[in-house]
C-alpha cells in the first residue's frame, strides 16, 4: 500500500486466534520480535485485559462461571475499554499492533455457550476494528487437549472436549475472508512462526 493511501498514519493491525493450547502467546511474542529487529513499533496485548472486566472474567474461570449473558457482557465492555484505551491509539500512532486473542474468540467461546456467532460479530464490529491480518492457529482438539494436559475422559474434559470443537469449527468457518490465514500448529513452533512471518510479511 502507498503512503498515501495509508494517510493519515495508521499502523498494523494483526490478530492471532485459536483454540486452548496452539501456542498463541509464545507466537505472539516471536512475531513482535521479529517486527522489532526490523525497526517496527510494535503494541502487543491480549484478551480478556488486565483492566476491571478482564479481571472480572479470569476471575470467574477461578470463582464459578458468570451466566452466559453476563459473560457476553463482560466480554464486550472489556473489548470496548480495550479498542479506545490501547488499540485505537496505537494503530493511530502509526504502530503494529499484535493481539492474543479478539473477538473472534468470542465469537468461537460464547457461540459454544449457545449465542449466535454472526450476532457476535455483528455487535462487535459496531465498535471494533477489523484486523488487516486474522492469523488462526489450528490443531485438532485431541491435540490440543493433549497439549494443555487434559485427556478428555472426565466429565468436564468430555465438556471441554465439546466445547473446543465447536469454538475450532467457529475459526475455521472465516477461512475463506479475504484478511484470513489458518495456519496450522502442527509442526514445531519454528515451522509455525515461518508460516507467520510469511503471511504478515505479505500485509507489511
Ligand atoms: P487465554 O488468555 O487464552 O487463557 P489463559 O491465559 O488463561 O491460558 O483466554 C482465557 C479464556 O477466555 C479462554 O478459554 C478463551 C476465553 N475467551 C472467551 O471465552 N471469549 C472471549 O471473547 C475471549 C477474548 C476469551
Amino acid at each position: 500500500m502507498s503512503d498515501s493511501a495509508n494517510f493519515p498514519p495508521r499502523g498494523l493491525f494483526l490478530v492471532i486466534e485459536g483454540i486452548d493450547g496452539t501456542g498463541k502467546s509464545t507466537q505472539a511474542q516471536r512475531l513482535a520480535e521479529w517486527l522489532r529487529e526490523r525497526g517496527r513499533g510494535v503494541v502487543t496485548s491480549r484478551e480478556p485485559t488486565d483492566g476491571p472486566w478482564g479481571r472480572k472474567l479470569r476471575e470467574s474461570a477461578a470463582t464459578g462461571r458468570l451466566s452466559p449473558e453476563d459473560e457476553l457482557e463482560y466480554f464486550l465492555r472489556d473489548r470496548r475499554q480495550h479498542v479506545e484505551e490501547v488499540i485505537a491509539p496505537a494503530l493511530a500512532a502509526g504502530k503494529v499492533v499484535i493481539l492474543d486473542r479478539y473477538y473472534f474468540s468470542t465469537m468461537a467461546y460464547q457461540g459454544a455457550r449457545g449465542f449466535d456467532p454472526a450476532e457476535i460479530r455483528r455487535r462487535n464490529e459496531e465498535f471494533a476494528p477489523v484486523p488487516d491480518l486474522l492469523l488462526v492457529l489450528d490443531l485438532e482438539v485431541d491435540a490440543a487437549l493433549e497439549r494443555i494436559g487434559a485427556r478428555g475422559d472426565t466429565a468436564n474434559e468430555f465438556e471441554k472436549r465439546d466445547s473446543l470443537q465447536k469454538c475450532r469449527e467457529v475459526f475455521l468457518s472465516l477461512a475463506g475472508e479475504a484478511f484470513v490465514r489458518v495456519i496450522s500448529t502442527n509442526g514445531t513452533p519454528d515451522e509455525v512462526g515461518a508460516a507467520i512471518r510469511e503471511a504478515v510479511g505479505g500485509v507489511l
